[in-house]
């Protein structure tokens, strides 16, 4: 495995496997890698020519009260373990050369930024597709691959590629739990055990949700008063960012589960914000009843 931290040294490698017919794929990541990154390194393995991994901690998607600082890094168990997963190229770039003390340029998508996790993260997906852009033209990926835990990401980096026109398939793949359920993060290493043992209760909330809407309630505002009543007792020292129903493609807020939706939900616990997502297709519950 190459490790490469010059960005045109990536470009100049990743445009050789393109010239020369490979199909190549791109996992980018912050690190501190997990089963639900290794996830997404075995989908691009097995289904390119070439695998690249970026490891860029992004400082641009980090509001300034933010865990820029604190987030887990480590770099040498990462390099290792993506060496193990059949990686070909790992870039981790240095923070001063991917964005200038003078860098003026931003991509954004404010229609599928501002609500969810935008609403509290103000530059978030600012920082997010600005990066995912930069790294895209340095890889160009002939896939790019994206855990679907952070939902509304994947929708904002489907819209930038598809809007810029960029020669990249992006590819969502599904989350990643743990055998109690909680959607495996980077963030999780901030638990405490008390914390910890409440977490699972995030995605149990969803299940709930959506084991409702396959009994029949539509109603967007009696399956929140669910789910929320769910979290005071089961999750205690969590505080609801939110929790909402949402269109898949254009995010939309809710009022009535009548066709497939997402429901989706953001909550800190301790020095963690945990988020997590599940889908709902209504039309299940017409299929389980035949
Ligand atoms: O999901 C992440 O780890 C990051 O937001 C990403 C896509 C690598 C951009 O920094």
């Amino acid at each position: 495995m190459d490790i490469i931290t010059d960005p045109h040294a990536l470009q100049t490698r990743a445009f050789e496997w393109r010239c020369a017919g490979m199909k190549t794929a791109l996992v980018p990541t912050m690190g501190y890698f997990h089963e639900g990154h290794l996830a997404l390194m075995d989908h691009g393995r097995t289904n390119s020519d070439k695998l690249m991994v970026s490891l860029f901690v992004n400082p641009t998607q980090f509001g300034p009260s933010e865990d820029l600082d604190s987030y887990p890094r480590d770099a040498e168990r990462d390099a290792q373990l993506a060496r193990d997963a059949g990686v070909d190229a790992l870039f981790m770039p240095a923070p001063e050369s991917m964005f200038a003390t003078d860098h003026g340029t931003w991509v954004e998508v404010p229609g599928l930024a501002a609500g969810l996790c935008g609403a509290t993260r103000p530059t978030h997906f600012r920082g997010v597709a600005t990066v995912v852009a930069k790294l895209l033209v340095l890889a160009m990926p002939t896939m790019a691959i994206f855990g679907e835990k952070d939902f509304q990401q994947l929708s904002v980096i489907r819209r930038m590629v598809r809007d810029l026109m960029l020669p990249t398939t992006v590819v969502g793949r599904p989350i990643v739990r743990e055998p109690d359920g909680l959607a495996k993060s980077s963030r999780n290493a901030y638990l405490t055990s008390g914390e910890r043992r409440q977490a699972p209760a995030l995605f149990k909330g969803l299940v709930l949700a959506h084991n409702m809407v396959m009994g029949g309630e539509q109603d967007v505002d009696v399956l929140k008063k669910y789910v929320i009543s769910y979290y005071t007792e089961n999750l205690p020292d969590g505080e609801l960012d939110y929790l909402e129903f949402v269109d898949p493609e254009s995010l939309a807020l809710l009022t009535r589960v009548n066709a497939p939706c997402r429901v989706a939900v953001a909550m800190r616990l301790g020095k963690a914000r945990l988020i997590d997502n599940l889908c709902i297709d209504p039309s299940d519950r017409l299929v389980s009843e035949k």
